[in-house]
């Protein structure tokens, strides 16, 4: 008997209208057009406007579109993993607002945090959770409103990133499509070159962390570029190996979009050209989460049953790790 896999069979996605260009950037720090886009490919972000509007909200639109494409009620949903760095509140878990908000009033769920990685992370949860048998429809969630924790007078760090997030739905299949496996690595001592100083218990917000600038993304970007680019190359390459593909049987890269540099090198590592890398960085910018299901869901109609894809992610903690699926389905 075939082993039952966890079959990706619908994708949504979404991003906010406001596109923050690099020029109205240039208006509030001290940087230009030109090195945004030779030091990180990224041309605008889109940003989440709007009074008490959170992560949940782009969530739900993603998970609405997709059951609207699959034609599936939300109640026929059992499970959902939100990966996100900004999540709505401290508690409860935004997987739980999303299911009140759409109406996944059957589904149980939670949130997981692994910062840019933590897409690739919940795929593998849920993965579990299909190929055991104990559910047949889970939701997997990548989702970041990046600019809630940005101070746009840090412009080493916040020209880099965006908001939008995507969701994916997991089902059982036995024709051995789906997701076939998993490389997935953390490193805590990387903690210290990117992460956020205050509001968790080790330091809980006071005035003085509000004034000190402690509730924003501090990051040293050029040693986290340097792990991120050997870490994220690594990884790809060898779930290519131990999985016996090579260039020419790989049909896609899709990577984390944390700088068009990093995104090169991994696919000069794995040999692939770049009409096989997905990139939509230079429109989106690093959504954290959300990248990994945003490129999915604008490349979903130019993929094909048998497709052999590969995820790759590398994010704060430090976080990485590579995902090789067989696609399980033609979009009509
Ligand atoms: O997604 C999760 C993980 N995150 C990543 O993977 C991000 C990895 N890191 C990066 O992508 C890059 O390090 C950044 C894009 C964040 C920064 O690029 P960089 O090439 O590493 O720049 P840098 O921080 O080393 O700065 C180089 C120079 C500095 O000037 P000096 O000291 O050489 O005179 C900076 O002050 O560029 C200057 N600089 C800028 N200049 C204009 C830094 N940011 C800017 C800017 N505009 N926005």
């Amino acid at each position: 008997m075939q082993k039952i896999h966890a079959a990706i069979t619908a994708v949504g996605g979404f991003v906010p209208d406001y596109r923050l260009t690099n020029a109205e950037l240039v208006t509030m720090m001290d940087t230009t057009d030109e090195w945004i886009q030779t030091r990180t490919g990224i041309k605008e972000r889109r940003i989440l406007k709007g009074e008490g509007k959170g992560s949940s909200d782009m969530a739900v639109e993603a998970v609405k579109n997709l059951l609207e494409k699959k034609g599936i009620s939300p109640k026929e949903i059992e499970m959902v993993i939100c990966a996100t760095t900004t999540p709505d509140m401290q508690f409860p878990a935004t997987a739980n607002v999303i299911c009140d908000k759409a109406g996944m009033t059957n589904a149980w769920g939670y949130d997981l945090s692994a910062a840019c990685s933590g897409f690739l992370f919940a795929l593998t949860v849920g993965t579990q959770f299909i190929e055991t048998g104990r559910h047949k429809k889970v939701i997997v969630i990548g989702v970041d409103k990046m600019s809630s924790i940005m101070d746009y007078e840090d412009r080493k760090t916040s020209i880099i990133f965006g908001d939008g997030g995507g969701a994916v739905l997991l089902e059982p299949d036995n024709d051995g499509y789906g997701i076939i496996d998993s490389i997935l690595r953390t490193d805590g001592s990387g903690r210290v070159y990117l992460h956020q100083k205050a509001g968790g218990s080790v330091k809980p917000a006071s005035l003085e962390t509000v004034m000190n600038k402690e509730h924003y993304v501090y990051q040293e970007g050029q040693a986290v570029f340097k792990f991120a680019v050997k870490n994220m190359a690594d990884v790809a390459a060898e779930i290519m190996e131990r999985n016996q593909l090579t260039a020419e049987t790989v049909a896609w890269l899709v990577p984390h979009q944390a700088n068009k540099r990093i995104i090169t090198a991994t696919a000069d590592r794995m040999n692939l050209p770049p009409e096989k890398v997905m990139v939509n960085i230079e429109r989106y910018g690093n959504t954290t989460n959300g990248t990994l299901p945003l490129c999915l869901w604008e490349w979903e109609k130019r993929l094909h049953k048998g497709d052999n894809i590969i995820l790759a992610a590398f994010g704060g903690g430090f976080t990485w790790g590579a995902t090789y699926i067989r696609w399980a389905y033609d979009t009509v």
